[in-house]
């Protein structure tokens, strides 16, 4: 488990699957995801985020927002579940439905799981990744002083060559580089 000053990050439970089928099943949620899912499919990933926590200790952990939305997505870390230049690599990832966007929660939510990634499990660098379009997906990779890659963009290995979402930029934020922007604010 792991807090913030408004959210509650946590393994998943039963009743996360209707809330996180319905916000899988928004066009706008998955604007740069091949497709919705269906029910049957956002079933089969939180089955894969709960096996990869059982195997790891630690996945796209489900959010809440404390005494008000019992569940409101996801933010977390995994392993990278594809071959890439990049990779073995660990992602931080975010998803959360939309009446939640933009009031800073996956910035809080994605800061807090960095704190864990560095401190707690000692993850030398942490990655992450968006087709390039997602603004607000990067904007959130920049908050949380990710940089920018730029060598490090690719064609999504998984995506058929000419999908238009196949283009990914890359971010990355070392331990180092986390431990050294830690000391400066603390300093400030
Ligand atoms: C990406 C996502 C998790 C961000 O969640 P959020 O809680 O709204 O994020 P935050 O409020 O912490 O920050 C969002 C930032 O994006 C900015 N933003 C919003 N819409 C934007 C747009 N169209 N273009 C550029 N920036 C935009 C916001 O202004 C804010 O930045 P600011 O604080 O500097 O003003 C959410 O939009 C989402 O779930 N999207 C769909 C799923 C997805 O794309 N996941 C990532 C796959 S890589």
């Amino acid at each position: 488990m792991i807090t913030t000053p408004r959210l509650l990050l946590r393994p998943w439970r039963d009743s996360d699957r209707a809330p996180f089928s319905a916000m899988s099943a928004d066009p706008e949620v998955m604007e740069f995801f091949p497709e919705p899912l269906s029910r049957k499919e956002s079933d089969h990933v939180i089955a894969r985020i709960q096996a990869h926590q059982e195997k790891y200790g630690f996945c796209f952990f489900a959010a809440e927002v404390i005494g008000n939305a019992a569940f409101i997505g996801f933010v977390g870390i995994q392993h990278v579940p594809f071959k890439a230049r990049f990779t073995p690599a660990v992602e931080i990832g975010w998803r959360l439905a939309r009446r939640y966007w933009n009031r800073g929660l996956a910035t809080e939510a994605a800061q807090a799981v960095l704190n864990y990634s560095f401190q707690t499990l000692k993850l030398e660098e942490v990655v992450s990744y968006a087709v390039s379009g997602n603004m607000r997906s990067r904007r959130v990779m920049e908050k949380i002083n990710m940089r920018h890659d730029h060598a490090g963009d690719f064609d999504h290995p998984l995506l058929p060559v000419g999908h238009s979402l196949r283009r990914h930029v890359l971010y990355r934020l070392r331990r180092s580089e986390w431990r050294t922007l830690q000391q400066r604010a603390t300093a400030e």
